[in-house]
């Protein structure tokens, strides 16, 4: 197929950003500033981090791509067929859309299909839209280059029945309160007959839960200093890598894993003309949480926010869940 008729079924859009605040160094500043340290966690996805994460999902440690993915080998066909005519599917943060591909072949199996993909990486987001578009002549795209809220924001006119998925486990990328706002806005979409669709990572064993984040070829590491190395080409920051400890531990108190970077000595660091921030020795640095969530917690926080828990899928060993909200009626 020419690659003209791919352009003319995607359309990329640039969103931007809604708090102008929210500058690289403004936002470097403000978590550098807070107490405990924190930096966005959206940060990590510039090209060499897209791919490292990329490279996250392959690993033998990491399982919540594959039991993902073999949820919807199985289930697809009916997540699709839970919503009559089907036309269009919203996915916040669909990365390299590969496990997407198998529910937008499912849906393409009944109709033509509009997929809307946003996502923070842009580059990767335009290639993998190409690769998605190019042997099905039935799929159009509209990208947005945004953040989640800016994207909800700016999203398409709907052109009929919408799915709407959260996957990967992102929702646990959020911490409760942003989670709780972020689906009181996507319950304002949802028709009638619409879905959400969350994949959520499950508490399972400690050790497995560990083990995903500190994989032993140090890759989540490579992921996690990353942000460090991204400061230093984009703000002319000053950090050391080798002077920083990838850090990744379970907090049961918030049913989360966090991922920190710790500093190994007393040390200074420049970003351009914003610091000096010294750190200290074990002053860490949180750079994303990764919540778990049970069947009973991913229901009441889509019921705070106003969604139905119609139905649910888990893989063989029980280790991450797929769960289909609707619009809770009178809400
Ligand atoms: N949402 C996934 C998770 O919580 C993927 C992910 C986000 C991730 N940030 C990460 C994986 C940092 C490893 C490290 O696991």
């Amino acid at each position: 197929m020419s690659l003209a008729a791919i352009d003319q079924r995607l359309k990329v859009t640039h969103v931007p950003r809604g708090r102008p605040e929210t500058t690289l160094a403004e936002a470097v500043r403000r978590g550098l500033s807070h107490t405990p340290r924190t930096l966005p966690s959206m940060l990590f996805y510039d090209q060499a981090g897209s791919e490292l994460f990329d490279s996250i999902t392959e690993l033998p440690e990491y399982t919540l791509t594959r039991s993902e993915r073999s949820i919807l080998l199985r289930h697809a066909d009916e997540m699709v067929a839970a919503i009559p005519d089907l036309a269009e599917i919203v996915e916040f943060g669909s990365g390299s859309g590969e496990k997407t591909r198998i529910v937008l072949d499912a849906a393409l199996a009944t109709g033509p299909v509009r997929y809307v993909p946003i996502d923070v990486s842009g580059q990767h987001l335009e290639a993998s839209m190409r690769g998605l578009l190019v042997d099905r002549p039935t799929l159009s795209a509209h990208a947005l280059v945004a953040e989640y809220f800016d994207g909800l924001r700016a999203l398409p006119k709907p052109i009929g029945p919408r799915a709407f998925m959260f996957m990967g486990s992102n929702i646990g990328n959020l911490t409760t309160d942003e989670a709780t706002e972020f689906l009181k806005l996507v319950r304002r979409e949802i028709g009638e007959h619409d879905r959400l669709f969350v994949g959520v990572d499950l508490v399972k064993d400690l050790a497995l839960m560990r083990a995903a984040y500190n994989d032993s070829s140090g890759v989540t590491a490579k992921f996690n200093k990353n942000l460090l190395a991204r400061l230093n080409r984009e703000l002319g920051a000053s950090f050391d890598l080798d002077a920083f400890d990838h850090l990744a531990d379970w907090f049961p108190e918030s049913s989360r894993i966090e991922m920190r970077l710790v500093s190994r000595t007393h040390q200074m660091v420049t970003l351009g003309n914003l610091g000096p921030f010294v750190f200290q020795e074990d002053e860490w640095i949180r750079t994303e949480v990764c919540h778990k969530y049970t069947p009973t917690s991913i229901k009441e926080l889509g019921s705070t926010a106003g969604f139905k828990m119609v139905q649910t899928w888990t893989d063989d060993p029980g280790w991450f869940m797929v769960a289909a909200f609707g619009a809770e009626i009178g809400r």
